[in-house]
């Protein structure tokens, strides 16, 4: 027996739409993914201000935020990613639902992990933009000196060095961060927000 197997959904008077409708935009999860030092966290920040600068309601999560808090009991053993990003994607439904553009910037290096995600909502609510650069470009980035870390061991099980990384196969959108510059892909998100009317400008 589960353990939320006595437990009844018990419904508001308040909508998602009626939400949605004091906001005047819609609401959705745009969920960034790539190799560590790949961009996911500045284009994020970046977009969340425009996005701001533009009225919109948001909330972003982001993997070295949220491991300090809800998630700061897991590590990066495969199943402790897993429930890494079963734990974001249910707070991802709950903000969806609050009415925010939800911005989530996470590795989740496993195609079924985001899979479960995207299955956690209807079709147009969940965006998955795949940050896309190379291991050789993350690592000569280095941020946080993790790579470097992770090649003489001191780190071990490190996204791309000696952990997998899954690409997506069929993302919404593909952001090339060696060819395009944070302002262009910030520009490119916002274009498609405003294409698919999740936005207006
Ligand atoms: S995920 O794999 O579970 O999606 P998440 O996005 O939350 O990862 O956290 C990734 C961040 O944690 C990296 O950007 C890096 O700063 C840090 N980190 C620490 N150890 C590791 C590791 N072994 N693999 C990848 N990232 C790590």
């Amino acid at each position: 027996m589960s353990t939320s197997s006595h437990i009844v959904w018990h419904e508001s008077k308040v909508t998602k739409t009626d939400r949605r409708k004091l906001k005047k935009h819609y609401s959705v999860l745009l969920w960034f993914t790539g190799l560590s030092g790949s961009g996911k966290s500045t284009i994020s920040v970046e977009l969340e201000k425009a996005l701001y600068e533009l009225g919109v309601h948001t909330y972003r999560l982001d993997g070295d935020n949220v491991r300090h808090g809800l998630n700061k009991n897991l590590g990066f053993s495969p199943r402790d990613r897993t429930e890494n990003i079963r734990r974001i994607g249910e707070v991802s439904k709950l903000m969806v639902d609050a009415g925010l553009i939800t911005l989530a910037a996470f590795i989740s290096p496993f195609r079924e992990d985001r899979d479960q995600v995207r299955e956690l909502f209807d079709p147009e609510e969940f965006i998955e933009i795949y940050v896309d650069s190379s291991l050789e470009v993350c690592e000569q980035r280095d941020p946080k000196g993790l790579y470097k870390k992770a090649r003489s061991g001191e780190i071990k099980g490190f996204t791309g060095i000696d952990a997998p990384y899954e690409e997506p196969r069929s993302p919404e959108l593909v952001i090339r961060t060696e060819d395009q510059s944070v302002q262009e892909a910030v520009q490119m998100i916002l274009e498609y927000m405003i294409t698919h009317h999740y936005i207006t400008n």
